[in-house]
């Protein structure tokens, strides 16, 4: 079995709340995982500071499970490239400098494959819409990245669960009524296709576990609420405990308790694989 903590949208800044925070190094401490991905939006606007709080998450993390991380959009400085025509080298820097060189790590361990992939490229013409506050916002997966991931399963044993990390959340929110992911439906038909069993991914900042079917097997899709202050509808912040055993996976949220400063149980799902 492979133990996994999913925390995403911890948005080191001022949004952060360092008490749940500290409960998470808490949880992390106790050394229940054997994996902490964090699935973007590491911090509230990729200033070194705020980058730096993360880069001291993740060397804790570091010490009791292995680490994958991946962007998310407010870790992209895409005003150093309005108009989305620059290179990408400086919107990227200061993610790179504090948290990972790698925008789209690889992690093995025994019986899975993680493969990271960057959904957040800044300003993309195709990712506009006629909402000015959706600049920079909306994700997108490149047929490019699509093949990396298949060249990186394709070297797993077989066997392996296959794992996606990205930011954008590829199925619509409830309450937000929105895809984080442009062209939602090539991503995930995408997934099927390279037999992906779990996504994790955030940026909606509302939690929620869904099952998408397929013809042959199904992909499990955990999006990670925020423990930042701006979880969606003012409800309580959260992170998701994933166990991905041979025959199942199973997800456990843990919903944050101010008044009891620790997680408590929230809804738990479970899938055949
Ligand atoms: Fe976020
Ligand atoms: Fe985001």
């Amino acid at each position: 079995m492979i133990s996994v903590l999913h925390v995403s949208d911890l948005h080191f800044g001022k949004p952060s709340v360092p008490e749940a925070v500290a409960a998470i190094e808490q949880l992390i401490g106790a050394g229940r995982y054997d994996v902490v991905a964090l699935s973007g939006d590491v911090s509230q606007r990729a200033r070194a500071h705020e980058l730096a709080r993360g880069r001291a998450f993740l060397a804790l993390a570091g010490a009791h499970a292995r680490t994958i991380v991946v962007p998310g959009n407010h870790d992209v400085k895409w005003w150093r490239d309005p108009l989305g025509l620059g290179s990408t080298r400086a919107q990227f820097a200061a993610y790179r400098a504090y948290i990972s060189h790698d925008l789209e790590p690889v992690l093995r361990v025994p019986e899975g494959t993680f493969v990271g992939l960057n959904t957040a490229h800044g300003v993309r013409p195709h990712t506009l819409t006629w909402n000015p506050r959706d600049i920079g916002v909306v994700g997108d997966l490149r047929r490019s990245q699509i093949e990396r991931a298949r060249a990186v399963f394709e070297t797993a044993p077989a066997g392996d669960a296959r794992v996606i990390v990205m930011h954008h959340n590829p199925l619509r929110g409830a309450l937000s009524g929105r895809h984080g992911l442009a062209h939602t439906r090539r991503a995930l038909g995408a997934f099927a296709d390279l037999g992906v069993d779990l996504v994790l991914c955030g940026h909606d900042h509302q939690e929620a576990i869904h099952y998408v079917e397929h013809t042959r097997r199904g992909t499990v899709i955990s999006t990670a609420g925020t423990t930042s202050n701006r979880s969606r509808g003012g409800r309580p912040g959260s992170v998701n405990e994933i166990a991905i055993e041979p025959d199942a996976i199973t997800v456990h949220t843990r919903i944050w308790s101010a008044a009891d400063r620790a997680f408590a149980d929230g809804p738990v799902k479970r899938f055949a694989r």
